[in-house]
């Protein structure tokens, strides 16, 4: 932002140049108070100072005036300060729509990237300007932060579920990306750059790197070697299991006659933990697949069951899947990263 002051990272996100603004009037109430109060402390001091040492003070009254005063002054000010830092809290943490997705799993001590038409990357992410670009993010072992000064954005990545973040840059340019949060030896280290270009740059780039599995696909060949097509269905259109067409973003009946949306973390947990959350019908036969899929993997298998519920299951991949109709008793083949 301004080179004349180096603490101020450069403002390169659409929400940036409103956490600085919300920053620096903080900043500058804080600033002023401390000196207004540091002034009026030392001018008392001297003034009030004791003069001979049989001097006796006045004892002093209360005032219902001065107290009413000067508890309302500071919650007027501090409601100020809630009500920007609630309105830029709303804007950064809602959702964003129609974002780019990319994929993200902190490992000790590297980010890695996959876009959803298949490029990965390592410490290093490419983004268009004027796009949002939402991370849906998660680690393979310790807790680690995504955190991009320039963007102003800054979350935990946790082992067991999904978090995200977004972010919508400004201006092309090649920007920090660092672990925020302590994750061992060479938390340091653990650091990239993200890419921001232009629209046409970011498709060459993209296509330039094209030709790798997009994770909905190589979901899908996981979906067929662990077995899922058994129960599910070859085409996820249901069996012993729910149908897996259209779940994704939709309310679930459970057996409890309870509901839960179907988001990322909802089909992680249904692989992983099955038995938490029964689809009402159905009964708790489904293994769980504890400690066979890597956090990729898993991300994979979600990128495939999502692709069920967009208007073609295979619109996000840049290699065809695997001939649609297989019989529902594949051999299993290893899995496919
Ligand atoms: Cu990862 Cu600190």
């Amino acid at each position: 932002m301004q080179s004349w002051f180096p603490f101020i990272p450069e403002s390169a996100s659409t929400v940036s140049s409103e956490v600085d603004a919300l920053y620096f009037y903080i900043s500058g109430v804080t600033v002023f108070f401390t000196l207004l109060i540091a002034g009026i402390i030392t001018f008392f001091v001297i003034r009030y100072r004791r003069r001979n040492p049989f001097e006796i003070p006045r004892p002093i009254e209360g005032s219902h005036k001065l107290e009413t005063l000067w508890s309302v002054i500071p919650l007027i000010i501090a409601m100020t300060f809630f009500v920007w830092g609630a309105k830029v809290y709303f804007q950064m943490y809602r959702p964003a729509q129609n974002a780019i997705e990319v994929y993200v799993v902190g490992k000790q001590w590297m980010w890695k990237f996959q876009h959803a038409t298949g490029q990965r990357e390592i410490n290093e992410l490419h983004v268009p300007v004027g796009r949002k670009v939402k991370l849906i993010m998660t680690t393979e072992d310790a807790i680690h932060d995504v955190f991009i000064p320039a963007f102003r954005i800054k979350a935990d990545v946790v082992p067991g579920k999904y978090t995200t973040e977004w972010f919508e840059a400004t201006k092309p340019g090649r920007y920090h990306l660092f672990c925020a949060e302590y994750c061992g030896m060479n938390h340091s280290g653990m650091r990239g750059f993200v890419e921001v270009m232009e629209p046409t740059a970011y498709e060459n780039w993209l296509s330039g790197n094209a030709g790798q599995t997009s994770p909905a696909a190589a979901g899908r060949g996981l979906y067929e070697s662990l077995g899922c097509v058994s129960c599910h269905g070859a085409n996820a259109e249901g069996g012993r299991g729910p149908a897996l067409i259209g779940v994704y973003g939709s309310k679930v009946v459970l057996s409890g006659g309870q509901s839960a949306t179907a988001d990322e973390g909802y089909i992680r947990e249904s692989v992983l933990n099955p038995q938490a959350k029964i689809v009402t019908g159905f009964g708790p036969i489904m293994p769980s697949f504890q400690g066979q899929v890597s956090e990729e993997q898993l991300l994979q298998v979600v990128s495939y069951v999502k692709s069920l519920s967009t208007a073609k299951p295979e619109a996000a991949t840049s290699k065809p899947p695997p001939p649609a109709a297989q019989p529902s008793a594949t051999p299993k083949a290893s899995p496919k990263r």
